[in-house]
């Protein structure tokens, strides 16, 4: 006997990129909207001079939404949610793909002596608190009855356990510091919105602004394209179920030491 197929039409997929502008997040934002079935797509740029591409795309696809916010400040964090809520009752996708490693004078240290405190400050603040404010405040978005999934990409740098060669302070240890945010809030979200998936996930050395500078002793196999590293990790998330939440993945799906 041969399967009855569904064939109501199925609800389109919501999705949010935090850190659109450029990078891995650009990336995001156009095999989303490539994708059929997603419906709106909201892409978050701190300021208009390093976000052309994103604001191109934008004119031409009226699905595609952007809001400005800069994560170290929360009331922008609110803005672009309270300018969603309206249009969009419900999100399915959202990824958060900030991060900082280096920028001008501020570059990963090489050894405890190029420590400052406000170098890790600004990493934190980037890396990590922005990603939890973000979940804060996504929590009446993200909790509905169908299933939804919060990523924040992560860095494998991050694991505790994977520290071999040390250096990179403020980077690795804001990235730890997401991995405990993340999971702590992925137990949190259990509670209040079962439906949900929080997730971390490792893209791979990916050919970006961030990585540019340190690209020179990686393997030409083991440097990515964007649409290669988004294509992977949309495979992943695609697997992704609530009984995951809280995980640390690698971009070939596989869990990652904490
Ligand atoms: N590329 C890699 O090899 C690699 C490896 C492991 C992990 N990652 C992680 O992947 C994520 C994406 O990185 P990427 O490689 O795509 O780097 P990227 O091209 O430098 O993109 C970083 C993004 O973060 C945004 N951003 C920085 N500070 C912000 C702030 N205060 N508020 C809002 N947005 C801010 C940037 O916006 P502006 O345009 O305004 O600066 C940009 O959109 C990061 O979390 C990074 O740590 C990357």
């Amino acid at each position: 006997m041969s399967e009855i197929q569904d064939r109501r039409p199925q609800p389109a997929l919501n999705a949010l990129v935090v850190g659109a502008s450029q990078g891995i997040g650009l990336g995001f934002v156009k095999q989303l909207l490539a994708d059929d079935r997603v419906g709106t797509v909201y892409g978050t740029y701190r300021r208009p001079a390093s976000a052309q591409g994103l604001l191109a795309l934008a004119e031409a696809h009226p699905n595609l939404i952007g809001l400005p916010v800069d994560v170290t400040d929360e009331d922008s964090i609110a803005a672009a949610i309270a300018q969603i809520q309206p249009r969009t009752a419900q999100l399915h996708r959202v990824v958060y793909c900030v991060g900082v490693l280096h920028d001008g004078d501020f570059q990963p240290e090489k050894s405890l002596r190029q420590i400052t405190s406000e170098n890790l400050v600004r990493s934190f603040q980037t890396n990590a608190v922005g990603a939890a404010l973000v979940v804060k405040h996504l929590l009446p978005l993200l909790k509905h009855d169908q299933p939804s999934l919060f990523a924040a990409i992560s860095a494998k740098v991050g694991s505790l356990g994977d520290n071999r060669l040390g250096g990179w302070y403020g980077y690795r240890a804001s990235k730890a510091a997401l991995n405990m945010l993340i999971k702590t809030a992925a137990l949190e979200y259990a509670r209040r919105s079962p439906q949900t998936t929080l997730a971390l996930l490792h893209p791979g050395t990916t050919d970006t602004r961030l990585s540019e500078p340190f690209q020179r002793g990686v393997p030409p196999e083991k440097l990515f394209t964007v649409e290669r590293t988004v294509a992977q990790l949309m495979a992943v998330m695609d697997g992704l179920t609530p009984a995951d939440s809280g995980e640390f993945f690698n971009w070939d799906g596989k869990r990652l030491p904490w």
